[in-house]
């Protein structure tokens, strides 16, 4: 029997098994790895109905354009500001992320880079390892206390729902800011993302990416949360006005930042570097063993429905 055949967008390297695990079910075209990729696409345009790709490959116009049998894009990852949404609802093209089974390892990462920013976590293993400690070199400066604080959630979707709950068992008070009041949750809402930030101790962003997004957390924003608020970000770097929050840093008139992903990854600003009130990590809230897994499986069940039903499980709405 003949199987399927698939136009893979990228390699998976965010989940190794996962490009051979595709490969042993689907007969896998990729795209990545030919030299003319423009010439690739013609000659498979007539035999792709499903594109394989993640949160990070994405898919252009370009792509879809090209393949005119196109179905459904079925995506790794649960962002999909890569993947040009409005060409596939065009044409009708079904889309599918993964959603959910990633939620708890984001949010666990988002307290982590917060309780690292209030903390001195990693200010505090560098001191560490560079004999510091030993050597009475320096000391260590104090840091913010976390527990009964105020927690601002900017986007209260799946995962910054999961954040939120974390902030109760760390005895805190809970706001957040969506386009619209949720009626299902218990929360207090603050409509201006001005007002939240200064309300808040702690800012995590935990909205989608793309256009919608661009620059919301602007230096009113974050000169609002002040000098002794800390934003974190696992949402995307193109949500903050990166610019702006450098500068403010600086400054002084931002107290700290958790950074997981940045805007032009896996660029980061250099002065960020070399604050010790800022703690980075390369775009990986969702790289645990068991959510990676979880990830592919979904991804796979989405092609595996998609060729026997025409639907996908996990559509994006
Ligand atoms: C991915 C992500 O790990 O799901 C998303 O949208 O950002 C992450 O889970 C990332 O795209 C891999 O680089």
């Amino acid at each position: 029997m003949t199987k399927p055949r698939i136009l893979q967008i990228g390699s998976y390297a965010g989940h190794p098994p996962a490009d051979a695990e595709i490969a042993s079910k689907y007969e896998v075209l990729q795209y990545w790895k030919a030299a003319d990729q423009d010439a690739f696409l013609r000659e498979h345009a007539q035999d792709i109905e499903i594109i394989a790709t993640s949160a990070n490959h994405g898919c252009n116009a370009k792509v879809i354009a090209a393949l005119p049998k196109l179905r459904a894009i079925c995506s790794w990852g649960v962002g999909y500001d890569t993947i040009d949404i409005d060409a596939a609802r065009a044409r009708n093209i079904l889309v599918s992320n993964t959603p959910d089974v990633l939620n708890d390892c984001v949010a666990d990462l988002a307290w982590g880079l917060l309780i690292a920013a209030c903390r001195n976590i990693a200010w505090g293993d560098r001191f560490v390892r560079a004999n510091n400690w030993e050597n009475k070199v320096g000391s260590l400066t104090l840091g913010t206390r976390v527990s009964g604080k105020k927690l601002g959630v900017v986007g209260l979707g799946r995962i910054g729902e999961a954040i939120a709950r974390r902030g109760l068992g760390f005895d805190m008070d809970v706001a957040y800011h969506n386009r619209n009041a949720r009626k299902d949750v218990d929360y207090r809402y603050i409509d201006s993302l001005v007002e939240l930030a200064r309300w808040s101790d702690f800012l995590v962003i935990a909205t989608v990416g793309g256009l919608s997004t661009k620059g919301l957390i602007n230096e009113e924003v974050l000169r609002a949360l002040g000098p002794k608020g800390i934003v974190v970000n696992i949402a995307r770097g193109s949500v903050i006005d990166e610019a702006a929050m450098v500068r403010l840093l600086e400054e002084g008139a931002l107290g700290g930042a958790g950074l997981d992903v940045f805007e032009k990854e896996p660029k980061v600003p250099d002065q960020l570097k070399t604050m010790n009130n800022v703690v980075l990590m390369p775009h990986v809230a969702s790289a645990t063993h068991e959510t990676r897994r979880a990830m592919t499986d979904c991804m796979l069940s989405n092609i595996d429905a998609f060729l026997k039903t025409g639907k996908v499980l996990t559509e994006i709405a």
